[in-house]
């Protein structure tokens, strides 16, 4: 009786060393089948990943180039800027002038849009249309040309006042 035990005991040791032995190698075998269509499958996943954003970027850039013509190209507005003789009345430093008959455009209009409540984009627009509407503190009023709203066209104006806001 005392023996039979550790026997029984010991053959389902046995049993339980075979049972591992078998589960094992079974568990990673399945484990790399299941790696290896894991990594199928990502690999699946990132083309589809990657056409999709090609797609995506493809569609954003469509979307960018009217946008951003829309909203006016700086390096436009800057020959308009020279063309136009802003800066025998303005100092800029982007467009290498040296006016004193009108605001500093490197500082004033910011600090008159904050006073004014207005974006800084909209603002420099308004005082490109219609200098009137707002005079800034110190300077004539009437002096700057009225006509440039007439003078521009829209695209032309979108470009000056991206080049007149684009270094502040
Ligand atoms: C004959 C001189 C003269 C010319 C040319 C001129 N301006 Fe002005 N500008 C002024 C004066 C003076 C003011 C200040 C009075 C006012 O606010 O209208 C002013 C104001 C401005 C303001 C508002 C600044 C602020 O802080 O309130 C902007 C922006 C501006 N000019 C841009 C331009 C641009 C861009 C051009 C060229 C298309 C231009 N100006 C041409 C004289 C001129």
């Amino acid at each position: 009786m005392a023996g039979r035990d550790p026997q029984t005991t010991a053959a389902e040791i046995v049993i339980w060393l075979l049972f591992f032995a078998l589960l094992v190698p079974a568990g990673v075998v399945g484990w790399a089948i299941g790696h290896s269509t894991a990594g199928g499958t990502r690999t699946v996943t990132q083309t589809v990943a990657a056409s999709t954003a090609n797609t995506t970027t493809a569609k954003t850039t469509t979307k960018t180039t009217p946008s951003s013509s829309a909203a006016g190209t700086a390096v436009k507005g800057e020959a308009i800027f020279l063309d136009t003789g802003c800066g025998s009345c303005h100092t800029f430093t982007a467009a290498g002038s040296t006016g004193k008959i009108g605001p500093d455009l490197d500082t004033k209009p910011s600090v008159d849009a904050k006073k004014e409540n207005m974006a800084l984009a909209a603002f420099v627009r308004e005082s490109i249309v219609k200098p009137n509407a707002y005079i800034s503190p110190g300077y004539p009023k009437g002096v700057m040309p009225q006509t440039f709203g007439k003078q521009l066209s829209k695209r032309q104006l979108a470009d000056l006042a991206a080049f007149v806001t684009a270094r502040k």
